[in-house]
């Protein structure tokens, strides 16, 4: 991490986990345990959790996030969410391109830009997923499919816009494994996506652009990762559910 120039971040992806009964006992857990951190804590519960969140988060250093978003304002899509509507809820942040979305659900480098730029427009905060699957990493291609993955996102995004802009690099395989990336094949990515921003968008706001390592990180080994120059902060998955756990992240980023 590196403070000086820009935010650390660990933001909980709780992914389709927790009722609204279940997310106010999680987030009565959660508020004590991270409430001295030195770093932005955020939590992307389901969108049923989301009314109780921001609730049960007001006056809190919890922010809240969303774990996807529609890229149409509104209209006849049935089961889908737009960005105003959780901007009026009081929800600060949402997920894009989270390989998840990609596998399961139809998500294309093209509607994660769309997303992204249907989430700013409408003022939220966005954590761009970019990474790799095995068998790209094992070609030798990672660095130029998330250099691709990014740049895409990122089409019609302004360097203004960037100050709102969180990237994640989250190896496919390390998603919910318990493999996790090295820290030097962690940072190696995170310098390389910090690169294409700067290419991009110049160097200052390269500089200035909060980078994510996920997948598996946990309060094992996270002190580890976050120690590496370019990885700012952490999207967590199944480590996000355990309020301990979830803390002591939040506490490595805070040093
Ligand atoms: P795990 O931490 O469970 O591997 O999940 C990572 C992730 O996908 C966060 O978005």
């Amino acid at each position: 991490m590196n403070k000086a120039t820009r935010k650390a971040i660990i933001a909980g992806n709780w992914k389709m986990n927790k009722t609204a009964t279940e997310a106010a006992a999680l987030i009565a857990d959660l508020i004590p345990a991270v409430k001295n951190a030195d770093c932005e804590v955020v939590i992307c519960p389901p969108f049923t959790d989301l009314v109780k969140a921001v609730e049960l988060t007001k006056g809190t250093n919890i922010h809240v996030g969303a774990q996807n978003v529609h890229f149409e304002k509104s209209g006849a899509f049935t089961g889908e969410i737009s960005a105003d509507m959780l901007k009026d809820l009081g929800v600060a942040y949402v997920i894009t391109g989270h390989s998840e979305r990609r596998q399961y659900f139809a998500e294309t480098d093209v509607t994660v830009n769309k997303r992204t730029a249907a989430a700013l427009a409408a003022g939220l905060k966005v954590i761009v997923c970019v990474g790799e699957t095995l068998e790209q990493r094992e070609q030798g291609v990672t660095a130029e499919l998330v250099a691709l993955q990014t740049k895409i996102a990122l089409g019609g995004v302004s360097a203004d816009d960037m100050k709102n802009i969180v990237i994640a690099y989250e190896p496919v395989w390390a998603i919910g494994t318990g493999r996790t990336a090295t820290s030097e094949q962690a940072q190696e990515v995170c310098k390389n996506i910090r690169a294409v921003v700067a290419e991009l968008y110049g160097n200052a706001v390269a500089e200035a652009t909060t980078i994510q390592y996920g997948g598996s990180m946990n309060a094992g080994n996270a002190d580890e990762l976050l120690g590496k120059a370019d990885v700012d902060g952490g999207l967590i998955g199944g480590a996000s559910l355990k309020p301990a756990d979830f803390a002591a992240i939040v506490t490595a980023a805070s040093k």
